[in-house]
Protein backbone atom coordinates (compact mmCIF):
# COMPACT_ATOMS: atom_id res chain seq x y z
CA UNK A 1 0.00 0.00 0.00
CA UNK A 2 1.34 3.76 -0.80
CA UNK A 3 2.72 5.21 2.00
CA UNK A 4 0.77 9.06 3.38
CA UNK A 5 2.84 12.02 2.16
CA UNK A 6 5.14 13.67 4.91
CA UNK A 7 5.08 17.41 4.65
CA UNK A 8 8.60 18.66 4.84
CA UNK A 9 9.37 22.66 5.13
CA UNK A 10 12.30 24.17 4.03
CA UNK A 11 12.81 27.56 4.67
CA UNK A 12 14.56 30.32 2.88
CA UNK A 13 13.38 28.12 0.35
CA UNK A 14 14.28 30.66 -2.41
CA UNK A 15 17.62 30.86 -1.73
CA UNK A 16 20.34 29.23 -3.44
CA UNK A 17 20.13 25.78 -0.93
CA UNK A 18 16.49 26.34 -0.78
CA UNK A 19 16.72 25.73 -4.68
CA UNK A 20 19.22 22.63 -4.51
CA UNK A 21 17.80 21.38 -2.21
CA UNK A 22 13.74 20.61 -3.32
CA UNK A 23 14.46 18.89 -6.21
CA UNK A 24 16.45 16.60 -4.10
CA UNK A 25 13.66 16.22 -1.51
CA UNK A 26 10.89 15.52 -4.12
CA UNK A 27 13.15 12.83 -5.86
CA UNK A 28 13.02 10.55 -2.85
CA UNK A 29 16.61 11.66 -1.75
CA UNK A 30 15.80 12.96 1.66
CA UNK A 31 12.80 10.27 2.42
CA UNK A 32 13.47 7.38 0.13
CA UNK A 33 12.12 6.26 -3.39
CA UNK A 34 8.77 5.72 -2.42
CA UNK A 35 8.02 8.15 0.38
CA UNK A 36 5.22 10.69 -1.04
CA UNK A 37 6.14 14.22 0.16
CA UNK A 38 4.34 17.80 0.60
CA UNK A 39 6.76 20.57 -0.04
CA UNK A 40 6.47 23.73 2.36
CA UNK A 41 8.40 26.65 1.31
CA UNK A 42 9.01 29.61 3.40
CA UNK A 43 10.29 33.00 2.27
CA UNK A 44 10.04 36.26 3.30
CA UNK A 45 8.11 38.91 1.32
CA UNK A 46 11.01 40.22 -1.19
CA UNK A 47 11.52 36.89 -1.97
CA UNK A 48 7.81 35.66 -2.74
CA UNK A 49 8.10 35.98 -6.64
CA UNK A 50 10.99 34.32 -6.56
CA UNK A 51 9.41 31.58 -4.59
CA UNK A 52 6.42 31.24 -6.72
CA UNK A 53 8.89 30.87 -9.75
CA UNK A 54 10.60 27.54 -7.41
CA UNK A 55 7.03 26.20 -6.87
CA UNK A 56 6.16 26.97 -11.09
CA UNK A 57 9.57 24.89 -11.73
CA UNK A 58 8.79 21.88 -9.31
CA UNK A 59 4.73 21.55 -10.97
CA UNK A 60 6.74 21.61 -14.38
CA UNK A 61 9.39 18.95 -13.18
CA UNK A 62 6.17 16.53 -12.64
CA UNK A 63 8.03 14.64 -10.17
CA UNK A 64 6.01 11.22 -9.27
CA UNK A 65 6.59 11.40 -5.45
CA UNK A 66 5.40 15.18 -5.00
CA UNK A 67 1.92 15.47 -4.18
CA UNK A 68 1.54 19.05 -3.29
CA UNK A 69 3.80 22.58 -2.79
CA UNK A 70 2.68 25.42 -0.58
CA UNK A 71 4.82 28.35 -1.32
CA UNK A 72 4.32 31.31 1.73
CA UNK A 73 5.25 34.14 3.20
CA UNK A 74 3.69 33.00 6.40
CA UNK A 75 5.69 31.01 8.76
CA UNK A 76 2.68 29.64 10.51
CA UNK A 77 0.99 28.56 7.15
CA UNK A 78 4.20 27.11 6.19
CA UNK A 79 5.04 25.40 9.96
CA UNK A 80 1.60 23.56 9.73
CA UNK A 81 1.51 19.71 10.15
CA UNK A 82 5.16 19.21 9.00
CA UNK A 83 7.05 16.19 9.84
CA UNK A 84 10.39 17.31 9.04
CA UNK A 85 11.57 21.07 9.18
CA UNK A 86 14.71 21.86 7.61
CA UNK A 87 15.54 25.49 8.28
CA UNK A 88 17.64 27.46 5.93
CA UNK A 89 16.33 30.78 5.77
CA UNK A 90 18.76 33.38 6.97
CA UNK A 91 21.84 35.18 5.70
CA UNK A 92 25.13 33.82 4.15
CA UNK A 93 28.43 34.88 5.37
CA UNK A 94 30.48 36.59 2.64
CA UNK A 95 34.31 36.57 2.25
CA UNK A 96 36.31 37.52 4.87
CA UNK A 97 33.79 36.68 7.53
CA UNK A 98 33.10 33.92 10.07
CA UNK A 99 29.60 32.32 10.28
CA UNK A 100 29.19 33.95 13.64
CA UNK A 101 29.41 37.34 11.85
CA UNK A 102 25.99 36.51 10.87
CA UNK A 103 24.67 36.04 14.49
CA UNK A 104 22.79 39.15 15.18
CA UNK A 105 20.47 39.15 11.72
CA UNK A 106 20.34 35.21 11.82
CA UNK A 107 19.33 34.23 15.55
CA UNK A 108 16.54 36.20 15.62
CA UNK A 109 15.47 35.23 12.86
CA UNK A 110 15.32 31.93 14.91
CA UNK A 111 13.74 33.05 18.39
CA UNK A 112 10.95 34.37 15.87
CA UNK A 113 10.22 30.68 13.93
CA UNK A 114 10.40 28.47 17.06
CA UNK A 115 7.16 29.45 18.11
CA UNK A 116 5.58 28.96 15.02
CA UNK A 117 6.91 25.38 15.22
CA UNK A 118 6.53 24.75 17.92
CA UNK A 119 2.38 25.37 18.15
CA UNK A 120 1.78 24.39 14.22
CA UNK A 121 4.50 21.49 13.56
CA UNK A 122 3.19 18.04 13.75
CA UNK A 123 3.71 16.31 17.10
CA UNK A 124 7.35 14.85 17.16
CA UNK A 125 8.91 17.08 13.81
CA UNK A 126 12.30 16.46 13.32
CA UNK A 127 13.98 19.61 12.88
CA UNK A 128 17.23 20.43 10.91
CA UNK A 129 18.70 23.71 11.36
CA UNK A 130 21.41 24.15 8.39
CA UNK A 131 21.49 28.48 8.60
CA UNK A 132 24.44 29.55 10.19
CA UNK A 133 25.66 30.14 12.80
CA UNK A 134 23.67 26.58 12.68
CA UNK A 135 24.98 25.15 16.23
CA UNK A 136 24.21 28.36 18.21
CA UNK A 137 20.82 28.96 16.18
CA UNK A 138 19.59 25.31 16.82
CA UNK A 139 20.17 26.17 20.50
CA UNK A 140 17.83 29.24 20.41
CA UNK A 141 15.33 27.26 18.45
CA UNK A 142 15.36 24.77 21.36
CA UNK A 143 15.23 27.37 23.87
CA UNK A 144 12.50 29.24 22.35
CA UNK A 145 10.94 26.14 21.52
CA UNK A 146 10.61 24.36 24.88
CA UNK A 147 7.55 21.73 24.42
CA UNK A 148 9.59 20.29 21.41
CA UNK A 149 11.90 17.19 23.00
CA UNK A 150 15.33 18.49 22.76
CA UNK A 151 16.05 15.36 20.83
CA UNK A 152 14.42 16.85 17.48
CA UNK A 153 16.27 19.49 17.40
CA UNK A 154 19.58 19.14 15.17
CA UNK A 155 22.28 21.40 13.56
CA UNK A 156 23.51 20.24 9.96
CA UNK A 157 27.91 19.29 10.30
CA UNK A 158 27.11 16.52 7.61
CA UNK A 159 28.65 18.63 5.47
CA UNK A 160 31.95 19.05 7.23
CA UNK A 161 31.55 15.09 7.62
CA UNK A 162 31.69 14.47 4.30
CA UNK A 163 34.15 16.89 3.31
CA UNK A 164 36.58 14.90 5.98
CA UNK A 165 35.56 11.45 4.06
CA UNK A 166 36.63 13.70 0.44
CA UNK A 167 39.55 14.69 1.76
CA UNK A 168 41.08 10.99 3.02
CA UNK A 169 39.37 9.62 -0.11
CA UNK A 170 41.03 12.17 -2.40
CA UNK A 171 44.61 11.47 -0.73
CA UNK A 172 43.90 7.29 -0.88
CA UNK A 173 42.77 7.33 -3.79
CA UNK A 174 40.22 5.11 -2.81
CA UNK A 175 36.32 5.71 -3.64
CA UNK A 176 34.51 7.88 -0.71
CA UNK A 177 32.15 5.07 -0.19
CA UNK A 178 34.60 3.12 1.51
CA UNK A 179 35.68 5.47 3.76
CA UNK A 180 33.76 5.51 7.01
CA UNK A 181 33.90 6.91 10.84
CA UNK A 182 35.62 9.94 10.54
CA UNK A 183 33.89 12.59 13.20
CA UNK A 184 33.35 15.81 13.45
CA UNK A 185 33.43 17.35 17.20
CA UNK A 186 32.00 20.73 18.09
CA UNK A 187 30.83 23.90 16.09
CA UNK A 188 30.27 23.91 12.38
CA UNK A 189 33.18 26.76 12.43
CA UNK A 190 36.56 26.86 11.94
CA UNK A 191 37.27 25.49 15.14
CA UNK A 192 35.25 22.09 14.20
CA UNK A 193 37.54 18.95 15.03
CA UNK A 194 37.74 16.39 12.08
CA UNK A 195 38.83 13.54 13.87
CA UNK A 196 40.29 10.58 11.79
CA UNK A 197 41.53 7.92 14.75
CA UNK A 198 38.60 5.52 14.18
CA UNK A 199 38.33 6.57 10.89
CA UNK A 200 38.35 3.08 8.92
CA UNK A 201 38.75 2.32 4.72
CA UNK A 202 36.53 -0.80 3.55
CA UNK A 203 38.74 -2.86 1.56
CA UNK A 204 38.15 -6.31 -0.04
CA UNK A 205 40.93 -7.64 2.95
CA UNK A 206 38.64 -6.01 5.48
CA UNK A 207 38.99 -2.81 7.06
CA UNK A 208 42.17 -0.94 7.50
CA UNK A 209 42.71 2.37 9.65
CA UNK A 210 42.55 5.84 7.97
CA UNK A 211 46.16 6.24 10.19
CA UNK A 212 47.93 3.14 8.85
CA UNK A 213 47.00 4.06 5.18
CA UNK A 214 47.44 7.36 5.32
CA UNK A 215 50.79 7.01 7.80
CA UNK A 216 51.50 10.46 7.55
CA UNK A 217 50.42 12.09 11.14
CA UNK A 218 51.44 15.29 10.22
CA UNK A 219 49.35 15.87 7.44
CA UNK A 220 46.54 14.18 9.31
CA UNK A 221 47.32 16.04 12.47
CA UNK A 222 47.75 19.31 10.26
CA UNK A 223 47.05 20.22 6.66
CA UNK A 224 44.04 17.87 6.64
CA UNK A 225 42.40 19.47 9.69
CA UNK A 226 42.45 23.08 8.56
CA UNK A 227 41.49 21.85 4.96
CA UNK A 228 38.02 21.01 6.61
CA UNK A 229 37.84 23.67 9.22
CA UNK A 230 38.32 26.44 5.95
CA UNK A 231 36.13 24.19 3.41
CA UNK A 232 33.25 26.89 3.68
CA UNK A 233 35.56 29.49 3.41
CA UNK A 234 37.24 28.36 0.43
CA UNK A 235 34.10 27.43 -1.50
CA UNK A 236 32.80 31.44 -0.58
CA UNK A 237 36.46 32.27 -2.15
CA UNK A 238 36.05 30.43 -5.55
CA UNK A 239 32.20 30.69 -6.16
CA UNK A 240 31.61 33.88 -4.42
CA UNK A 241 29.12 32.39 -3.12
CA UNK A 242 28.71 29.84 -0.18
CA UNK A 243 28.24 26.17 -0.45
CA UNK A 244 24.92 25.11 -2.09
CA UNK A 245 24.46 21.88 -3.87
CA UNK A 246 27.10 20.14 -1.27
CA UNK A 247 24.98 21.52 1.57
CA UNK A 248 21.49 20.81 0.60
CA UNK A 249 22.80 17.01 -0.30
CA UNK A 250 24.57 16.80 3.10
CA UNK A 251 20.77 17.85 4.57
CA UNK A 252 19.66 14.82 3.10
CA UNK A 253 21.97 12.70 4.32
CA UNK A 254 21.23 13.66 7.27
CA UNK A 255 17.44 13.30 7.67
CA UNK A 256 17.42 10.11 5.72
CA UNK A 257 20.17 8.95 7.95
CA UNK A 258 18.18 9.43 11.30
CA UNK A 259 14.75 8.74 10.16
CA UNK A 260 15.53 5.65 7.91
CA UNK A 261 18.85 4.60 10.18
CA UNK A 262 22.55 4.56 10.09
CA UNK A 263 24.31 2.08 7.81
CA UNK A 264 25.45 -1.28 10.24
CA UNK A 265 28.55 -0.18 12.34
CA UNK A 266 28.50 3.60 10.55
CA UNK A 267 28.27 6.31 12.45
CA UNK A 268 27.66 10.05 10.80
CA UNK A 269 28.19 13.35 12.67
CA UNK A 270 25.62 15.20 13.79
CA UNK A 271 25.15 18.57 15.93
CA UNK A 272 22.50 17.37 18.89
CA UNK A 273 22.03 18.74 22.23
CA UNK A 274 24.91 17.80 24.81
CA UNK A 275 24.10 15.11 27.43
CA UNK A 276 27.83 15.69 28.73
CA UNK A 277 29.13 12.75 26.85
CA UNK A 278 32.88 13.28 26.10
CA UNK A 279 33.29 15.90 29.13
CA UNK A 280 31.02 18.43 26.81
CA UNK A 281 29.40 20.62 28.71
CA UNK A 282 25.43 19.85 28.75
CA UNK A 283 23.63 22.51 27.35
CA UNK A 284 25.23 23.09 23.98
CA UNK A 285 24.14 21.67 20.32
CA UNK A 286 27.18 20.13 19.69
CA UNK A 287 28.80 17.89 16.75
CA UNK A 288 29.47 14.23 17.69
CA UNK A 289 29.35 10.66 16.60
CA UNK A 290 25.76 9.52 16.15
CA UNK A 291 24.04 6.40 15.31
CA UNK A 292 20.19 6.28 14.03
CA UNK A 293 17.52 3.70 14.40
CA UNK A 294 13.85 3.92 14.53
CA UNK A 295 14.00 7.22 13.86
CA UNK A 296 16.18 8.25 17.21
CA UNK A 297 20.07 9.02 17.26
CA UNK A 298 22.16 8.09 19.59
CA UNK A 299 25.59 9.42 20.82
CA UNK A 300 28.22 6.77 20.29
CA UNK A 301 29.63 5.90 23.18
CA UNK A 302 33.34 4.74 24.45
CA UNK A 303 35.70 6.23 21.84
CA UNK A 304 39.30 7.03 23.15
CA UNK A 305 40.21 10.66 23.15
CA UNK A 306 43.99 11.52 23.58
CA UNK A 307 45.38 14.66 24.43
CA UNK A 308 45.71 16.18 21.26
CA UNK A 309 41.99 15.62 20.68
CA UNK A 310 40.80 16.65 23.98
CA UNK A 311 42.34 20.34 23.59
CA UNK A 312 40.45 20.18 20.45
CA UNK A 313 37.06 19.45 22.06
CA UNK A 314 36.95 21.52 24.04
CA UNK A 315 38.12 24.69 22.33
CA UNK A 316 35.35 24.09 20.16
CA UNK A 317 33.33 23.93 23.51
CA UNK A 318 34.74 26.86 24.91
CA UNK A 319 33.57 28.80 20.87
CA UNK A 320 30.17 27.31 21.52
CA UNK A 321 29.67 28.91 25.39
CA UNK A 322 31.10 32.30 23.74
CA UNK A 323 28.18 31.73 20.99
CA UNK A 324 25.65 31.26 23.03
CA UNK A 325 26.45 34.50 25.94
CA UNK A 326 26.68 36.43 22.16
CA UNK A 327 23.20 35.26 20.94
CA UNK A 328 21.53 36.63 23.69
CA UNK A 329 23.25 39.59 23.92
CA UNK A 330 21.90 40.13 20.19
CA UNK A 331 18.39 39.13 21.23
CA UNK A 332 17.96 41.87 24.13
P1 LIG B 1 20.68 32.59 0.36
O1 LIG B 1 20.86 34.01 0.75
O2 LIG B 1 20.87 32.19 -1.05
O3 LIG B 1 19.23 32.11 0.80
C1 LIG B 1 18.70 32.36 2.07
C2 LIG B 1 17.20 32.58 1.92
O4 LIG B 1 16.68 32.78 3.22
C3 LIG B 1 16.86 33.83 1.07
O5 LIG B 1 15.95 33.47 0.04
C4 LIG B 1 16.23 34.76 2.09
O6 LIG B 1 15.21 35.58 1.52
C5 LIG B 1 15.65 33.77 3.09
N1 LIG B 1 15.31 34.31 4.38
C6 LIG B 1 15.90 35.35 5.05
N2 LIG B 1 15.23 35.56 6.20
C7 LIG B 1 14.24 34.64 6.27
C8 LIG B 1 13.23 34.37 7.22
N3 LIG B 1 13.08 35.10 8.32
N4 LIG B 1 12.37 33.34 6.96
C9 LIG B 1 12.49 32.62 5.84
N5 LIG B 1 13.42 32.84 4.89
C10 LIG B 1 14.29 33.82 5.12
O7 LIG B 1 21.60 31.74 1.33
P2 LIG B 1 22.05 30.22 1.17
O8 LIG B 1 23.32 30.16 0.45
O9 LIG B 1 20.89 29.39 0.72
O10 LIG B 1 22.44 29.86 2.70
C11 LIG B 1 21.45 29.82 3.69
C12 LIG B 1 22.08 29.65 5.07
O11 LIG B 1 22.71 28.38 5.18
C13 LIG B 1 23.17 30.69 5.37
O12 LIG B 1 23.07 31.09 6.73
C14 LIG B 1 24.45 29.89 5.13
O13 LIG B 1 25.55 30.43 5.82
C15 LIG B 1 24.04 28.55 5.69
N6 LIG B 1 24.83 27.38 5.30
C16 LIG B 1 25.05 26.42 6.24
C17 LIG B 1 25.73 25.27 5.92
C18 LIG B 1 25.97 24.18 6.94
O14 LIG B 1 26.70 23.23 6.63
N7 LIG B 1 25.43 24.24 8.14
C19 LIG B 1 26.24 25.11 4.62
C20 LIG B 1 25.99 26.11 3.67
C21 LIG B 1 25.30 27.25 4.04
C1 LIG C 1 29.81 26.01 4.61
O1 LIG C 1 30.41 25.37 5.47
O2 LIG C 1 30.03 25.88 3.40
C2 LIG C 1 28.73 26.98 5.04
O3 LIG C 1 28.60 27.00 6.43
C3 LIG C 1 28.88 28.31 4.45
C4 LIG C 1 29.98 29.08 5.15
O4 LIG C 1 29.72 30.23 5.52
O5 LIG C 1 31.07 28.53 5.28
Amino acid sequence: MAKDALRVLVTGAAGQIGYALVPMIARGAMLGPDQPVILHMLDIPPAAESLNGVKMELVDAAFPLLKGVLATTDAVEACTGVNVAVMVGGFPRKEGMERKDVMSKNVSIYKAQASALEKHAAANCKVLVVANPANTNALILKEFAPSIPEKNITCLTRLDHNRALGQISERLNVHVGSVKNVVIWGNHSSTQYPDVNHATVVTQGGEKSVRELVANDQWLNGEFITTVQQRGAAIIKARKLSSALSAASSACDHIRDWVLGTPKDTWVSMGVYSDGSYGVPPGLIYSFPVTCEKGEWSIVQGLKIDEFSRAKLDATANELVEEKTLAYSCLS
